[in-house]
C-alpha cells in the first residue's frame, strides 16, 4: 500500500494539550505523520500518478494548527494533505484522452469548479474526500492535470515549486491590473509601482509585474530571497529592518522609506498574503487609486480598516481565493519565462517532510521548501536534476 502523510484531529488535540493551547509553541512536525492509504480505485477517466516532488504549502500548516478552523474534524478526524506536485502518469482509465502513461504531471488544487471555473473549495483541504499528494501515489480525474513543461528552462526543484503559488499569482495580477485600470488607464500612467510581500506567491506576483514593465518591489525578511529577486531586476526591502511591522513606529517608519522610494506617490499596487500586522503596513503605503490584492492570511484572517479613508484615496481591496482551471494551465505557459521561482537550499527527502513543514512555519527557510517523494526518478525528467 503507498504512503501518505496524513494530519489528524487526534494529534492535533494531542500536540494542543502538550503546549497548553500556546499555538507560539506548537511543532507542526509533530502532526503531521507518515500513513498507509488505500488509493480509490482507478476510474475511466482517472489518471494513476507516482508523485516525484512536492512543495509544501501554508493551508497544510493551517490544517496542522487548525488556527483558521480545524478542518481535520471538520472532515470526520482526519485529512491527506498537499495540493501542489509534479508525478508521472503510470496508469490511465480508457476514457482519458490527455494523457498517457510516461507522462510528467503537475497537478492544480481547484477541488470543484464553479460556473465560471473558480473553486468552490480546494482539494485535500475542504473539499469533501479529497485526498491529498503528499504521498507516494495518487489516483486522479485528467481534470486535475497539466502537462509539465519540461523544456521551459526551469529545474525539477523549481518546476515543483510553482504548481500552486504560480496559478495563484497569474489570477491575482490580472485581477489587481483589471481593476486599477478601471480606475487609471494605460493613456494616464503606465508604469506603476508595485509592492509584494514575502513568500512564493508575491514573488511570482512581482516577476509577471517587472516583465510587463513596472516596478516592482519585494518586501521580505530573507536576504537570500531578495537577492535573487534582486537578479531578476526586482527591488528588495529588508522586513525585518522595520520589525515585521510590530508597532505602530515600525509601519511610520515603513511608510517614509516607502514613499522616499517611490517619489512620494507609494504603491499603485500591493499584493498582501499575510494580512496580520502586514495589512496595516500595505494599505499605509498604497498610492491614490491603489489596488490591494491577497488569496492569503497567513498571520490573520481579519482585517481592520477605515472606510472613510479609502474611500477618500480611491482604494480598492480585492479578494482571491484560486485560479480557475483554465487559468492554471496558461500560467503553466510562463514557467521559466516569467516564473522562476526561489527554491529552499535544502530539497527535503520525503521522511522529512514533517521537518519541512515545521521550518516553512517558522519562516526560516530561504525559498520556497521542495520535497522529493520518489527516490527513483523516471529518464525524462533525472537530466532535470541539479
Ligand atoms: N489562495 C491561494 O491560492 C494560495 C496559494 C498559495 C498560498 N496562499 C497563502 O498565502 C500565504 C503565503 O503563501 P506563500 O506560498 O506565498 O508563502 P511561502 O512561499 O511559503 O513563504 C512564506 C514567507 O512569508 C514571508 N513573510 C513575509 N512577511 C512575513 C511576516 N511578517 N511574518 C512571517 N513571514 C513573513 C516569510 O519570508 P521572509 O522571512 O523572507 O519574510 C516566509 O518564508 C499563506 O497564507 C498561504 O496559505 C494562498
Amino acid at each position: 500500500m503507498p504512503r501518505s502523510y496524513s494530519i489528524s484531529s487526534d494529534a492535533i488535540a494531542a500536540e494542543t494539550k502538550r503546549v497548553d493551547g500556546d499555538l507560539s509553541k506548537f511543532d507542526v512536525s509533530r502532526v503531521i505523520a507518515l500513513d498507509d492509504l488505500k488509493l480509490k480505485e482507478r476510474g475511466p477517466t482517472d489518471v494513476h500518478v507516482r508523485i516525484l516532488a512536492v512543495s509544501a504549502e501554508h493551508n497544510v500548516d493551517h490544517a496542522a494548527l487548525a488556527d483558521t478552523m480545524n478542518i481535520a474534524e471538520v472532515r470526520g478526524g482526519k485529512i491527506y494533505p498537499g495540493n501542489s506536485a509534479v508525478g508521472e502518469v503510470i496508469g490511465v482509465g480508457d476514457g482519458v484522452k490527455k494523457f498517457k502513461v510516461g507522462d510528467i504531471v503537475l497537478t492544480h488544487c481547484n477541488g470543484e469548479p464553479d460556473e465560471y471555473g473558480y473553486p468552490l473549495r480546494i482539494w485535500a483541504y475542504d473539499q469533501p474526500e479529497s485526498v491529498g499528494w503528499y504521498g507516494e501515489e495518487a489516483v486522479v480525474g485528467e481534470w486535475q492535470l497539466i502537462h509539465a513543461p519540461l523544456d521551459c528552462g526551469l529545474n525539477l526543484w523549481e518546476i515543483a515549486a510553482l504548481p500552486l503559488r504560480a496559478p495563484t499569482a497569474y489570477h491575482l495580477w490580472r485581477r489587481a491590473l483589471g481593476i486599477y485600470r478601471v480606475k487609471v488607464g494605460r493613456r494616464q500612467h503606465a508604469r506603476l509601482n508595485v509592492l509584494g510581500f514575502g513568500g512564493g506567491v508575491s514573488e511570482c506576483f512581482l516577476m509577471i509585474a517587472a516583465q510587463e514593465g513596472h516596478r516592482a518591489i519585494f518586501c521580505s525578511g530573507s536576504p537570500e530571497r531578495r537577492a535573487h529577486l534582486e537578479s531578476l531586476g526586482i527591488e528588495g526591502v529588508d522586513q525585518k529592518q522595520f520589525n515585521r511591522f510590530a508597532t505602530r513606529d515600525d509601519v511610520k517608519a515603513f511608510s517614509k522609506h516607502m514613499k522616499g522610494l517611490l517619489g512620494g506617490v507609494g504603491a499603485h499596487i500591493v499584493c498582501d498574503m499575510l494580512r496580520g500586522p502586514v495589512f496595516p503596513a500595505g494599505l499605509q503605503v498604497a498610492s491614490r487609486m491603489g489596488v490591494n490584492v491577497s488569496a492569503g492570511w497567513q498571520l490573520d484572517t481579519a482585517v481592520n480598516y477605515n472606510s472613510a479613508n479609502l474611500s477618500v484615496r480611491q482604494i480598492t481591496l480585492d479578494h482571491v481565493h484560486f485560479e480557475t482551471v483554465e487559468g492554471s494551465a496558461a500560467a503553466t505557459e510562463l514557467y521559466g519565462q516569467v516564473f522562476k521561482p526561489t527554491v529552499h537550499k535544502e530539497i527535503y527527502a520525503f521522511g522529512d517532510l514533517p521537518r519541512a513543514m515545521e521550518e516553512m512555519h517558522q519562516s526560516v527557510q530561504t525559498g520556497i521548501p521542495i520535497v522529493r517523494v520518489a527516490s527513483d526518478m523516471p529518464a525524462a525528467v533525472q537530466g532535470l536534476i541539479p
